[in-house]
């Protein structure tokens, strides 16, 4: 059958998705599967019925492609696509409603506060009172890393709060965590070995995931088995509490008393030559193609 990868899109991460989807892209030509590039930002989805287009492979990050919109359209069109459906994708898009939903079930989260989209009005001061000396402010409907930044005293709080609105999104207040950043993979759902990732940067942001020479990937990730047995399991849990299908990707941290909090899932995480998803499947063994296959598998039923 045809495969489309759909990439690009109109989010903030169109970029990154341009390269993930080629490498998929490639990925797929190479194994002999008759697959093209649909981007679309450039045409209407429904012309996929019109290319006889059989399956469609999922490489959009961010609103748009991530957040369960492509999802319902390709459902409506009976067309099978990859990973995650409306739901899972529409919860994992939205840091907010994914922590309220962990929270629930008694998953680890750091302690946070919402702003809503739209507001004009908070108090800085008191907020860095609640949560404690620094936080993380983050739009809660972006990828990448995109808007995010930390405060530490009431100033830098407003101008962080203010920056992250610009996404027109509710934004997350959450309290800093001192300690170790973790991701792991999750395909046909089982967690891949677990990675740590390592930045001299504040955290793991846009420049540290994309650009930086100076990031270090640990796969192995340096934990016990107990601990990297706990960690894989949670991320299981986390994943599947939101809906999460076929693959995807929960980040973590541990902070230097040995918890662990969650902190957010990617239904369709990057795939770029420097993506983290590609790093796990090499460690347990599969390549990048084999990878590629087992994802795009998933629609075959
Ligand atoms: N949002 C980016 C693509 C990731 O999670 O890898
Ligand atoms: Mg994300």
């Amino acid at each position: 059958g045809k495969v489309a990868v759909l990439m690009g899109g109109n989010s903030a991460e169109r970029e990154v998705s341009l390269k993930s989807g080629h490498a998929v892209l490639n990925a797929l030509i190479a194994q002999q599967i008759d697959a093209f590039a649909f981007d679309p930002a450039e045409r209407p989805i429904t012309d996929l019925l019109s290319l006889g287009v059989d399956r469609a492979f999922i490489v959009l990050h961010g609103r748009g492609g991530e957040d369960g919109a492509m999802q319902g359209a390709l459902q409506s069109l009976n067309v099978p696509y990859t990973g995650s459906a409306v739901l899972g994708c529409a919860l994992a898009m939205d840091k907010v409603r994914t922590k309220q939903i962990w929270q629930s079930l008694h998953l680890p989260v750091a302690p946070s506060i919402v702003i809503r989209v739209g507001s004009a009005q908070w108090d800085a001061a008191q907020i860095l009172k609640q949560l404690g000396d620094k936080v993380i402010v983050k739009p809660a409907l972006e990828g990448s890393s995109i808007g995010m930044s930390v405060a530490s005293e009431a100033g830098e709080l407003d101008a962080a709060i203010r920056e992250a609105l610009r996404y027109q999104s509710d934004v997350l207040v959450e309290r800093w965590i001192n300690g170790k950043e973790y991701t792991v993979a999750l395909l046909n759902d089982e967690a891949l070995p677990v990675i740590r990732l390592q930045t001299p940067h504040q955290f793991y942001d846009f420049s540290a995931k994309y650009q930086a020479n100076d990031t270090q990937y640990h796969c192995p990730a340096g934990l016990s088995d107990e601990d990297e047995e706990y960690l894989r399991h949670l991320a299981v849990l986390a994943f599947s509490a939101i809906d999460g299908r076929g693959w995807g990707r929960i980040d973590a941290m541990r902070d230097d008393e040995g918890q662990w909090f969650l902190l957010e899932a990617n239904a369709v995480p990057g795939m770029t030559e420097k993506s983290l998803v590609p790093m796990a499947a090499k460690q347990y063994g599969l390549s990048f193609e084999q990878l590629v296959w087992n994802i795009l598998a998933q629609t075959l039923e």
